[in-house]
């Protein structure tokens, strides 16, 4: 089955100091959740490639074996999985142990963390403390609330952002692996599995985390692991 995994980068610098935006390099935590990752991916992907390549089925009195065709060509390779990270350090270098041999790796900037504008550097506790009219705004509508400053952008912002990535998505037919951020994450997984925009901005995300959509005819299935360090 074609599966979308959605995660975050592993730990930055800048999560470890609580602050929000930048382009911050992985923490050491951060390098062993990538290794952690791909080990995972690799895992599944060669089961997937076995289910690809197709087993005999065997029933009470018949063998059902793969035939010589030439259409079965491609069946016989393991069933792709694309990488696709956001432009910012810390989602790339999360997925620097992927063999680029057998993974199609792409950098999106639509996948980039939602942009806080002026406010992008600082902790939570500093916008609070500096800018409280904003700071209230955005706890009473996180979802339409825009940060200030040149390129700022609301969650309202970041959904068409993302439409062109989500058309792709479902254009495809293999699995993607989706390495990005807490607010993108959110907006991705609230798309397949029907979590209404009043809910996805507050939607708990830790980092970790490897959520899989698997299509079923009447919606996706979520499957969730996490990361034990
Ligand atoms: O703190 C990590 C982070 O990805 C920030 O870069 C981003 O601004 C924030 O999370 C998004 O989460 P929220 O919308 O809850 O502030």
């Amino acid at each position: 089955p074609r599966v979308i995994y959605i995660t975050r980068h592993g730990e930055s610098e800048d999560n470890a100091l609580g602050r929000i935006g930048g382009d911050a390099s992985l923490a050491p935590a951060g390098v062993r959740y990538a290794q952690a990752l791909a080990r995972f991916i690799d895992r599944r992907h060669a089961e997937f490639g076995a289910e690809a390549r197709g087993r005999t089925m065997e029933d009470d009195n018949s063998t059902i074996t793969r035939e010589r065709h030439p259409n079965n060509d491609d069946d016989d390779e393991p069933q792709p999985c694309e990488v696709w990270t956001s432009m910012l350090k810390r989602t790339m270098e999360t997925v620097e142990s992927f063999d680029p041999q057998r993974y199609h790796i792409k950098n999106i900037r639509s996948l980039n963390e939602i942009y806080a504008g002026r406010f992008e550097g600082m902790t939570y506790a500093e916008i609070a403390r500096n800018f409280p009219d904003e700071y209230e705004a955005r706890q009473l509508d996180k979802f339409y609330y825009r940060y200030p400053g040149i390129g700022g952008e609301s969650y309202a912002d970041v959904v068409l952002r993302l439409q062109q990535v989500i058309v792709e998505l479902e254009r495809i037919r293999h699995s993607v692996l989706l390495v990005t951020h807490r607010a993108m994450a959110r907006t991705l997984l609230s798309y397949f599995m029907d979590i209404p925009t009043t809910h996805m901005p507050d939607m708990e995300l830790p980092l970790g985390y490897v959520y899989a959509c698997e299509p079923r005819p009447f919606g996706n299935f979520l499957r969730v692991w996490r990361y034990v360090p």
